[in-house]
């Protein structure tokens, strides 16, 4: 079986890959190295012992996107390939509009002209906003996005839903929590670009000497501590849920042509929690200081992993500690 992983060199991509080919998988990667390094091919293949199929293609162009379908033969796609930054997606809307959702459409037309049906779409806890229950379970409202970066999944998923009314399209939209962590390798893990937005990201540069303080974007939420709670999920973790979903629809195990999961660790940790997680496993200690809140961040967030333990029969096995301890090595290989 052959899948195409659409921004296959990317962060939750790259890990994705791995598990595919440790599963079986022919992978083709389509990316257009905008976020990412090309030697991230190589350290896959040093990972799993083979290469992938790798395309230099911007999903944008509409007539590469269509040569790419008709000369390749695809069992399902797992599209990973969008920009994620919050922040500069309120810069930049229509770039944002223009990269996540033109390039979805024309993978999804293409898909079916060429009769593949089977697709997974990273989706987001974003859509749920502040929600007002929790832990949150995948039928909670969807709140007006906070950004364009939120609106392209909100969007994104309402294309998808509609593209599998019309034709033999099957989906499955992952709502993924917060993605931290690297492979145990340390071969392949998170690269951002410039100053950090992310919290661990930020705090692994922290520690090891690149950014000078770390910023605790408020300390008078209501919450015990006081931080900004999220569910912090191993990116391991998360790369083995892609492969189930993928399976329940090649199997057609699926309950409706379009579903959707969370896929989060249903566990809230505060940020202060994951500093102080971070110095017991690195032994490294933090600097770092109180300042306002960020402009559009939530309280609390966590996942209701109820529906995708039962229906993909897929929990995660890591903890944070195995998360944070991933990408302090990681971090120590870029140094
Ligand atoms: C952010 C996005 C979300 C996106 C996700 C993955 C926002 C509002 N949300 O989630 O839509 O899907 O990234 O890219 O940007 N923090 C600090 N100091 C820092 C950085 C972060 O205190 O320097 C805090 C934040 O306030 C937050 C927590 O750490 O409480 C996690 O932040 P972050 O890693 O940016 O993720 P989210 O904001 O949850």
């Amino acid at each position: 079986m052959k899948i195409l992983v659409t921004g296959g060199l990317g962060f939750i991509g790259s890990h994705t890959v791995v598990e595919l080919q440790q599963e079986g998988f022919d992978v083709v990667i389509i990316d257009n190295l905008s976020k990412s390094t090309i030697d991230v091919l190589d350290k896959i293949a040093s990972i799993s012992n083979r290469k992938p199929d790798y395309h230099h293609i911007d999903l944008r162009d509409k007539i590469a996107v269509k040569t790419f379908f008709s000369s390749n033969a695809i069992d399902g796609v797992i599209h990973f390939a969008a920009s994620k930054a919050v922040g500069e997606s309120v810069q930049m809307p229509l770039e944002y509009y223009e990269n996540n959702i033109s390039s979805l459409v024309y993978v999804l037309q293409e898909m079916s002209a060429n009769n593949v049906s089977n697709f997974i779409f990273s989706s987001s806890c974003t859509v749920y906003g502040q929600a007002d229950e929790l832990p949150i379970t995948e039928n909670a409202p969807i709140k007006p996005a906070e950004s364009p970066y939120g609106n392209t999944k909100q969007i994104g998923e309402e294309i998808i839903k509609d593209g599998t009314k019309i034709s033999d399209l099957k989906a499955i939209a992952l709502r993924y929590f917060n993605p931290i962590g690297a492979h145990e390798s340390a071969k392949i893990g998170e690269l951002p670009i410039g100053v950090p937005q992310n919290l661990i990201p930020f705090v692994t540069q922290t520690a090891a000497g690149i950014r000078e303080v770390l910023s605790i974007f408020g300390n008078d939420y209501p919450t015990p501590d006081g931080t900004a709670v999220r569910d912090y999920i191993h990116v391991v973790d998360l790369a083995k849920a892609h492969i189930v979903a993928l399976k329940r629809l090649l199997t057609k195990q699926n309950k409706a042509s379009f579903e959707v999961f969370n896929l989060g660790t249903g566990k809230g940790n505060s940020v202060l929690e994951v500093i102080q997680t971070f110095e017991k496993v690195s032994g490294k200690n933090l600097n770092y200081k109180f300042v306002d809140r960020r402009a559009g961040d939530i309280t609390s967030a966590y996942a209701d992993t109820t529906i995708a333990n039962k229906e993909l029969g897929w929990k995660a096995e890591l903890s944070l500690e195995d998360a944070l301890l991933s990408a302090w090595k990681w971090q120590l290989t870029l140094k």
